[in-house]
């Protein structure tokens, strides 16, 4: 079954509107059609519409919010409905990062209900999944992957997962420089998609992309992508620089 690359830039709380915009200048220029990879770039909210401004109707690269409530509107200061996002021209929003679970406690329940939201008003999420440290040395590594998965996904229908990516990212490597090896992400990914393949069935499990993530460079990208279990990256660090996000997508073609 051949999936569709899908390189994410996830920039967390870097670039400005300005910022964005000479970003996206030499960026662009490197990608000016449309290639054999999906490229998202996630901004934070404030630069959104500066990014869509820059993006236009480009035939490769769509955007991505990095949160969003899953209320639809309302009293409730401070927060991003997915209606906005799709207005503001975003395609994707990337849903349960890490640093949401751990630093802002997004749990599944209500991660499953974003992903319930992004998904009635049109938007594709990025599922994010993934172990810490102490639970992957304690041998918890399936049983909390799976947790994700099933709590995240709770009520999702089988024909939706054509519009949701997941993006494996085991927390030890995100943001640390230590990448997973190849194997290591070859093996988690492929029991990520046997979890898959338990939920919503082998076909629907095998059409499904599913992203590594943490400590992605230009340097690793490609041994990486070459694992069949591998779909597309997040990236992080290396993402805030045209150049070197330019270098992992070559990598990933
Ligand atoms: P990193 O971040 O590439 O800087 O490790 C990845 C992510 O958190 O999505």
């Amino acid at each position: 079954m051949s999936r569709k690359t899908i390189i994410a830039a996830n920039w967390k709380m870097n670039m400005t509107p300005s910022e964005t915009a000479v970003f996206l200048e030499p960026f662009l220029q490197s990608f000016p059609e449309a290639t054999a990879a999906d490229i998202v770039i996630a901004p934070p909210f404030v630069s959104l519409a500066k990014a869509a401004e820059g993006l236009g109707a480009h035939p490769a690269v769509a955007l991505a919010a990095q949160n969003m409530s899953h209320e639809a509107s309302g009293a409730f200061t401070g927060e991003t409905s997915a209606a906005m996002l799709g207005d503001v021209g975003c395609a994707y929003v990337i849903l349960g990062h890490s640093e949401r679970r751990s630093l802002y406690g997004e749990g599944d329940s209500v991660i499953n209900q974003k992903v319930h939201a992004a998904l009635a008003a049109g938007l594709k999420p990025i599922l994010c999944i993934g172990e810490s440290l102490e639970e992957r040395d304690g041998g918890q590594l399936e049983f909390v992957l799976s947790q994700q998965l099933e709590g995240s996904l709770a009520g999702i229908a089988a024909a939706a997962m054509a519009d949701i990516v997941i993006a494996y990212e085991p927390v030890w490597a995100i943001g640390t420089g230590r990448t997973a090896s190849p194997e290591q992400a070859q093996e988690t990914q492929a029991y990520v998609r046997s979890v898959l393949a338990n939920l919503f069935g082998g076909k629907v499990a095998g059409a499904t992309r599913i992203q590594y993530g943490g400590s992605v460079k230009p340097g690793n990208a490609a041994e990486l992508i070459s694992q069949p279990d591998i779909d597309g990256f997040l990236v992080g660090g290396a993402s805030l620089d045209p150049t070197s996000f330019a270098e992992i997508i070559r990598a990933s073609l």
